[in-house]
């Protein structure tokens, strides 16, 4: 199976996009991680990108854009240039334009450190340490227009233990996601999946 060209966008430490680069490399997820964008310059994934030689990598300043549809259609077009097939968000901290999401309608993924529909926003982590959760988890899904809203493609729980706190919990819940997505990646790209409404189907594998 030929290996897929995909984009990965991060904002933070980029330890997910490190598990995806090693996994490729080590032949466990069949995609060739073409170009890297941060909309933070000090963001560690790009020495992670630029470390495994990853051929483009960017980091675009929102504040040199009028509106966020014009960012976003900027870091399309540096996308669909280098011919890549997939989007991959992995910590990326900026909502997404309708414009942005239409353009790869359903080639658009994200990772959240939660087992959606609980726990979206930006620290689902916290909020389910805080409601009192016993189960936590994470969930790899397309994305649509609305936050941590599309269809899921994947997920996995871990225990919620009596002495976590938000860091020890994620820690563990991180572990998972260096699993999780490599592993969703490979399916996407060796078994594909069709739409039952919200619901994906995963091919059958050959
Ligand atoms: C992950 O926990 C992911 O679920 C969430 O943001 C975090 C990113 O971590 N969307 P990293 O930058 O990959 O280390």
């Amino acid at each position: 199976m030929a290996r897929q060209a995909i984009a990965v966008m991060a904002s933070g430490r980029g330890t997910n996009l490190a598990a995806i680069l090693e996994a490729a490399t080590q032949g466990k997820c069949p995609v060739d991680v073409r170009v890297v964008i941060s909309n933070k310059a000090d963001a560690p994934a790009l020495r992670i990108a630029r470390d495994a030689g990853v051929e483009t990598i960017l980091f675009l300043n929102p504040k040199d854009y009028q509106n966020r549809t014009d960012y976003d259609l900027a870091c399309a077009d540096v996308i669909e240039k280098a011919g890549c097939q997939w989007v991959v968000l992995a910590g990326y901290m900026r909502i997404l334009s309708s414009a942005f999401v239409q353009r790869f309608k359903h080639r658009l993924i994200n990772i959240h450190p939660a087992l959606l529909p609980a726990f979206i926003g930006a620290d689902g982590v916290g909020d389910a340490l805080r409601y009192g959760a016993k189960v936590a988890g994470c969930t790899v899904h397309l994305v649509d227009e609305e936050v941590d809203s599309g269809p899921i493609l994947a997920q996995v729980s871990v225990p919620v233990l009596d002495s976590d706190t938000r860091e020890s919990l994620h820690a563990r819940i991180q572990k998972e996601e260096y699993k999780l997505y490599p592993e969703t990646l490979r399916r996407m790209v060796e078994q594909g999946f069709s739409l039952d409404g919200r619901r994906v189907i995963w091919n059958q594998s050959i």
